[in-house]
Parts: C-alpha cells; structure tokens; sequence
C-alpha cells in the first residue's frame, strides 16, 4: 500500500489542469467520494495494526499534496484568465494627451536663455522672505507705502515676514553670499495684495537682473537690454528709456519696446503710442551695495527687474490675466506648437 502512495506522490506532482474543465476532472479524481484518496481510506481499514501509522502518516501527506497541486492549479488559471480577458490585440490605441508647457515657463525659459547667452547665471530665493531682504537692504524708507498692509501680504503675527513683492530680494541675497564681480538673473514668483481682476492678480512672475562690477555704467546697461529686446520680440525691435523711480537705483529708468503688435504704428495695446512698457531698471544705489556688503566706492552696477505675464502678453496677446493660473487645457493647449 505504501509504494501506491508513493506512485500517487508522484503523479501528483506531474498534474496539468489547462482550464476549469480538466482542474475539475482532477479534483473528482483524488478529492470525490469514489476518488483515490478515498479509496485509500477504505483499503486503510485492511491495513494491519502495526503498520496503521505509518501508512496514516502517507495517506495524510498524500491529501496535503493533492490539495497544494489543486490551489496551485487553480491559481495558475486565474491568472492566466486575467492576462487574456478584455485584452484585444488588434484594436488601435486610444490617443495619449500630450501636455503643453505653460505659456509662463516657455517665456521664462525664453528669458533666461537670452540672458544666459549674454553671460548670466540664474539665482533664487524664497518667496516667504523678511522684511530686510525685501525692503530694508533695498533702500526702502520705513514709511514707504510697499510696507502697508494694503500692498504687501504679511505672515500672521510675524510683521517682520512677507510674501516677496518682487524678486530684487534676491538682488540682496546673492550680494550677501558672492564676491564681485557678480551678473545673475533671478526668476521667481512675487505676490501682492491685489483684487483678482483681468489686469492684476494678487501673484505674478518677475525676472531680476544685477550686475556688479569695477566699470559698469549706464550705457552697458542699456546695450544688454536693447539685445534682450531684439531676441525676444525681434531684430527691428526699438527700445526707449524714461526717467524713473525706484527705491534701489539711482538714476532709475522705465524701459519701453516699440509696440510688436502694431509695429510701432499705434493700436488698441499700446494706446495708440507706438511703445508699450516692458520693465524698470537703472544704476544700483550705492546705499543697496553697502547694505548688502559691497563697498560702493570700488563697486558699481546695474539692475532690472521685468514681469513675465507682461512680455507673455506681449508674445501671445493674453488678454485677461487670470487665464495664466486657471489650467484651463484650452487655453494651455494653444501653446502647444511654442515650445
Ligand atoms: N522691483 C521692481 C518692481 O517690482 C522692478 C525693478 C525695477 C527691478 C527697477 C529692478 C530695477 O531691479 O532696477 O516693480
């Protein structure tokens, strides 16, 4: 009897069930009443005394064996029925969305790649940022109004910390940190406290520009943006400074492109003028590089400071702000061929 457990053991391992058909045959065959392993317990009773448990211990294992081969069998069905179900090789594939890049970043990228051909390398810095970096190292007075509640967004119960108006915080930063000669431009979002409306919105994008060195003057300031302005918006692209202010440059200018829709002629985007404004810029104030640690009596330098939605608007005739952070892929999909 032993040495047919054994032939059983054996077979068992050798068995195939190719689907629930032949799994089911072989379950009749050891697992049913008139199954081997029954029949094994019916011829047990014969068995003589002394060899009753060593022969018990066999048969046992042999149903222990026949019950691994059957989930093992079973299993092998089940996955090989979830491989093959719904799956019809010869359909055509459903078409895959391609994303776009946003019209900021194709901008910004644009942006940066022009200045990084003309010598510049990027900086960064954080858009929670304190009151010091933000306006005291700029040359802001303690009164000017940029520190009112009304402009600025402040952290709860932390006066001393904003949301970065614009990114000459990073101007700062980076003097603090590198030697001169320095020449870096600093992408990054700025917030301000306005009302959401098709012209304003209480975030926007900026690049800085600053440039330190031992000779730096205003006309090398206005060849690099008269570049700036004839790779982005195109060789006959003019430009024209006016006089300006700002807290940290000094003499400051406004700096206007020749308008790119109407090509100077005068339209509804430039109210008829001919020159649209595109950025503020002008000489470091020598109070800005002594706050930030640059003697100003070997040092000099130039900065700018420009908006990306402004020259995004100015590429691609967005007319309503709010379009930049919406998401909508109609919208998002129009740049599809810009970058
Ligand atoms: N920070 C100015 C703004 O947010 C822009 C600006 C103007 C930056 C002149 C400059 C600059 O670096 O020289 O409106």
């Amino acid at each position: 009897m032993i040495e047919k457990i054994q032939t059983l053991l054996s077979e068992v391992q050798t068995l195939k069930a190719g689907d629930e058909k032949e799994w089911e045959a072989l379950r009749l065959r050891y697992m049913s009443k008139k199954g081997a392993l029954n029949e094994l317990m019916n011829d047990f009773r014969n068995v003589p005394a002394e060899q009753k448990r060593e022969v018990g211990m066999r048969i046992n294992e042999l149903k222990t064996a026949v019950q691994d081969k059957l989930n093992e069998l079973k299993q092998a069905l089940a996955v090989k029925e979830e491989d093959h179900s719904g799956i019809d090789l010869t359909r055509t594939p459903y078409p895959v969305r391609v994303g776009t890049r946003h019209p900021l970043t194709i901008v910004k990228n644009e942006i940066i790649d022009i200045f990084s051909r003309l010598g510049f390398s990027m900086a960064e810095g954080p858009e929670v940022e304190d009151d010091w970096h933000v306006f005291g190292s700029m040359n802001f007075a303690d009164d000017h109004p940029a520190r009112d509640m009304q402009d600025t967004f402040f952290i709860e119960q932390r006066p001393d910390i904003v949301l970065r108006t614009h990114t000459s915080s990073v101007q700062s930063r980076v003097m603090e940190t590198a030697e001169p000669p320095i020449r870096v431009i600093c992408p990054g979002r700025v917030y301000r406290n306005e009302a959401i409306s098709a012209r304003a919105h209480c975030f926007f994008h900026q690049v800085e520009g600053l440039y330190i060195d031992k000779d730096v003057s205003f006309t090398d300031l206005k060849q690099v943006l008269l570049t700036f302005a004839r790779e982005m918006f195109g060789a006959d692209t003019k430009i024209r400074l006016r006089p300006s202010y700002f807290p940290f440059t000094e003499p400051s200018a406004e700096m206007d492109i020749s308008c790119n829709i109407c090509g100077g002629k005068g339209c509804g985007f430039c109210k008829h003028t001919g020159w649209v404004e595109i950025l503020g810029c002008g000489m470091v104030d020598p109070n800005v590089l002594d706050a930030n640690g640059i003697d100003s009596k070997t040092y000099k330098g130039y900065a700018f400071g420009m908006g990306v939605e402004r020259i995004t608007n100015l590429k691609y005739q967005v007319k309503d702000l709010r379009l930049f952070s919406e998401n909508d892929v109609r919208f998002l999909d129009e740049f599809m061929a810009a970058h």
